[in-house]
């Protein structure tokens, strides 16, 4: 399964186009002769206007079929990428496709390599027919094959945490799910160590434990390390890994619960951060810290009003027990001090609040300070993903003063809540450079659309390898 994708430009009556087509037929010279030869009549009868996301096939000399896809009349990264996505999709029946991308954006050939391969990416495993077309690869003719090769990997990273994402939880066990991030980083040269319960209690990880007890499946830790030569800089990475959040004692309702198996986004997003970062041979130190847990309901469930001893820093009174990502990551938090890295971030599917402030597309960040956010929002900008700068509002703290231990889980009220977790993870992060990813909205995409597939996204996999590229580059 293949794509082809050529660099050509193309205005067709004010809107830009990207023709593409189909395989089994000689190259396409150039965009230019497709549209020229599609018959304008024949474009005002299927009100085709080239709008963005607007396909249509045409009957062509050259070629069985000639796909024109609009662009708009402003075309951008953005909107090649898009368009990239809406036509490999409107492709069903073949398994190759040629797409003509525009040379005068920047980054085309990524554009339409993200497009391609995210777009025509699609969670098969449980389908039994054999309809679906899956972009595997893609080939760059008259591209930029620098760019192809960086944006297929950093594709393939985000591919592989969608897929973990996707996968039921019956599926993903915390040992299933540690085993199956072993094996994805196998030839990466990541060092992998995943520690069992046994493990967890002599190290004394009393919120992850505490988190785990009411489960029949016992929780693990993965740890991750990629220590190339010439390293000067030391990342580490933290990641929220509930494979199924039921919410506890403090249960969801039905309707809460329903894409719950997504709880697991943080440990997917930085595991497959790590691999991509490996396999780009990005020349930094990273470490990942992935707990990863169900928050179930069984007999010696955690109850509201236990207290936990996380690894490190205040101990915790469970007032909530839905408010758990905050208390494995306390104890992630804690490990990664250990490494003493120039910068630490968690990512988490953490709040509904962020996704209440913010919207199922924009993605939270927390910084130590606005400079460390700023250079996470400039790392996402650049991966072309969407983050929104939130305040680490020191005045909410108080709210989680615990009477009975140091801290509690939840502040009582209902505003200002992804603040207020945010807030709780500073408590462990230490003095040292720190941001908080919550991906709580964008985790998971609504419909499919241009480069996104309706499921699990793996947003936030690109802005941290940029955000390692960009660490590596400044020494
Ligand atoms: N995993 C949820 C957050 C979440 C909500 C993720 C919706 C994706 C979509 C988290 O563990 C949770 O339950 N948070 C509670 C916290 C509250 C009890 C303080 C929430 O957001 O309601
Ligand atoms: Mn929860
Ligand atoms: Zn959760």
């Amino acid at each position: 399964m293949e794509a082809r994708a050529v660099a050509a430009g193309v205005e067709l009556e004010g809107a830009t186009v990207v023709a593409g087509v189909m395989e089994g037929l000689e190259p396409v010279p150039g965009s230019e002769d497709v549209v020229r030869a599609v018959d304008e009549t024949t474009l005002e009868a299927a009100g085709f206007e080239g709008k963005p996301g607007q396909t249509l096939s045409v009957p062509h000399e050259t070629a069985k079929t000639a796909l024109l896809v609009g662009l708009g009349d402003e075309v951008s990264f953005e909107t090649l990428r898009a368009a990239s996505g809406d036509a490999i999709r409107a492709v069903k029946t073949e398994r190759a496709v040629s797409l003509l991308g525009l040379a005068h954006i920047d980054d085309a050939t990524r554009a339409v390599v993200e497009g391609s391969l995210l777009g025509g990416y699609q969670y098969r495993t449980y389908k039994t027919d054999d309809n679906g077309l899956v972009v595997e690869t893609v080939e760059v003719v008259d591209g930029d094959e620098g760019q192809l090769t960086d944006a297929a990997i950093r594709c393939e990273a985000t591919i592989l945490a969608r897929e973990w994402v996707n996968t039921p939880a019956k599926d993903k066990s915390p040992e299933t799910l540690a085993g199956l991030i072993e094996e994805a980083a196998e030839g990466t040269g990541i060092s992998v160590e995943i520690w069992d319960k046994e493990r967890i209690e002599a190290e004394k990880l009393g919120a992850l434990l505490g988190v785990a007890a009411g489960s029949d499946r016992d929780p693990r830790v993965v740890i991750l390390e990629h220590r190339p030569e010439g390293a000067e800089r030391h990342l580490a990475l933290v990641g929220k890994g509930i494979v199924f959040d039921t919410g506890g004692l403090s249960l969801k309702t039905a309707a809460f619960m329903e894409e719950m198996k997504d709880d697991m986004s943080g440990a997917a997003a930085v595991s497959a951060a790590a691999i991509g970062i490996a396999r780009l041979g990005i020349p930094i130190d990273v470490t990942v810290i992935a707990p990863l847990t169900d928050n179930a309901v069984g007999g010696d469930a955690t109850r509201p009003g236990d207290v936990l001893r996380p690894v490190d820093g205040p101990t915790i009174e469970v007032l909530n027990t839905d408010a758990e990502g905050r208390l494995i990551l306390a104890d992630g938090l804690g490990l990664a001090k250990r490494y003493e890295p120039d910068l630490t971030v968690d990512v988490a599917t953490l709040t509904g609040a962020a996704a209440v402030a913010l919207g199922k597309q924009v993605a939270a960040v927390f910084g130590s300070d606005r400079e460390v956010a700023a250079r996470v929002l400039d790392a996402a900008s650049r991966a072309g993903e969407e983050f929104w700068e939130m305040p680490l509002f020191k005045g909410y703290r108080k709210s989680i003063d615990s009477n009975i231990g140091d801290i509690k889980n939840i502040s009582g009220g209902r505003y200002g809540g992804a603040i207020v977790a945010a807030l709780f993870l500073a408590e462990y992060a230490g003095d040292g450079e720190w941001a908080h990813l919550d991906i709580a909205g964008p985790a998971r995409s609504q419909e499919t659309t241009g480069e996104f597939v309706k499921g699990a996204s793996g947003v936030a996999v690109r802005t941290l390898i940029e955000l390692a590229a960009e660490m590596a580059e400044a020494g």
